[in-house]
């Protein structure tokens, strides 16, 4: 199929054919799933509906085809019928295992088989999650690869919120990762003296925000696994907010992954998304390294803490999961500047600078 990535050549030909019973194309009804490739041929399976005729399936079946070999795929498209499928037309055999060093490991968040991808020359990746967006996730993110970074170790920022990248603006730098075309790598973009990847260097804000699923996985795993990481010690992921079907069918296409860290508020809602982050990681035999509470408390000109969103949850939740608080960080007009300004928190030599580089060495520890 060449070098184009089958997801976004699937897509683009699937936005192409209208679904008659959605009345939407192929791809907003999300008809079409699991994507992947199999030398030049393309299997996906369409999801169809009991009130698809066969003479419909049929005729989207061939339209699809035709529409991407207009787009340049040489191989023959494979579609299996999934779904309701009592006009049953074409039962093609189903692949059983996902097909090794395949091209296009996108797979629908509906599940279907996943390939495994370690990341090539890298110690440890830590994922940092959330289970609510806007706790400071992305912030704690970059503030802890650059602190990686400045206690001398390589570090990488992987910014994999496709829905809503921060990582330029973090770390200050807007520039466009550059390609080696000779081993063909994407370079990460180096930025406080960290590598960083992000879906907001490629496309706008509002470009990502139509993003689904298979697209998703195919940008994320083109990151994971075609971008130069090599003889990092540490990289670090920020993931997509939340504990649904994205984000585990992003966990379980990387693999050896080292551990996570779960960022949170003090607020009863946070720590209830964050309990389910913690929940998610058991699940999947991933060791959780701890939490950080974000937020914890805002300081007063006279120098005591008002607990705005609550006093001490991150400790309280911590004790009940049986796991740690890595940092308390404080809800600072300083933080959301620095974040703004692109110079991260931790290089400065204040109280939260320090608590940061103490995350830094903590995590440094935990996984040395
Ligand atoms: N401790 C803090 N004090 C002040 N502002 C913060 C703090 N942590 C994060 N912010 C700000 O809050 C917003 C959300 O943080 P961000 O890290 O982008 O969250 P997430 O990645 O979880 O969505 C950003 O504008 C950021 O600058
Ligand atoms: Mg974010």
């Amino acid at each position: 199929m060449g070098d184009v990535d089958p997801t976004l050549l699937l897509q683009a030909a699937a936005g192409r054919v209208r679904d008659p019973v959605s009345g939407r194309s192929v791809w907003m009804a999300e008809m079409v799933r699991s994507p992947r490739s199999k030398g030049d041929d393309l299997h996906v399976e369409l999801v169809f509906q009991a009130a698809h005729s066969p003479e419909a399936r049929e005729t989207i079946r061939k339209e699809l085809a035709s529409h991407l070999t207009a787009l340049g795929m040489k191989g023959r498209l494979m579609a299996l019928d999934t779904g309701a499928t009592p006009g049953l037309a074409h039962a093609h055999e189903r692949p059983k295992d996902p097909v090794p060093g395949m091209t296009g490991a996108g797979v629908a968040p509906h599940g279907g088989p996943i390939a495994k991808k370690r990341v090539e020359g890298v110690r440890h990746v830590i994922l940092v999650a959330s289970g609510k967006g806007g706790v400071g996730k992305s912030t704690v993110s970059a503030n802890l690869a650059v602190g990686l970074a400045q206690l001398g170790y390589g570090a990488g920022l992987l910014d994999a919120d496709v829905h809503g990248p921060s990582a330029p603006i973090l770390l200050g730098d807007p520039s466009r990762p550059a390609a080696d075309p000779v081993r063909k790598k994407i370079l990460p973009v180096v930025a406080h003296g960290v590598r960083m990847l992000s879906m907001g260097q490629l496309v706008s804000a509002d470009e990502a925000m139509i993003w689904r699923g298979p697209m998703v996985m195919g940008a994320v795993r083109q990151f994971v696994q075609d971008a130069d990481w090599e003889g990092l010690d540490y990289l670090i992921i920020d993931l997509p907010p939340g504990t649904g079907d994205a984000q585990l069918t992003l966990l379980q296409a990387v693999d050896g992954i080292s551990g996570a860290v779960i960022v949170t508020t003090p607020q009863e809602v946070a720590l209830a998304d964050a309990r389910r982050g913690v929940t998610m990681f058991r699940k999947l035999d991933l060791p959780l390294l701890g939490l950080v509470e974000n937020m914890a408390w805002y300081e007063l000109p006279d120098g005591t803490r008002d607990p705005v969103f609550g006093d001490q949850g991150g400790l309280r939740l911590a004790a009940e999961v049986g796991t740690q608080v890595l940092a308390q960080i404080p809800l600072q007009t300083a933080i959301r500047l620095s974040c703004d300004v692109g110079v991260p928190v931790v290089l400065s030599n204040t109280p939260t600078g320090r608590a940061f580089m103490d995350l830094a060495r903590q995590v440094a520890a935990l996984l040395p």
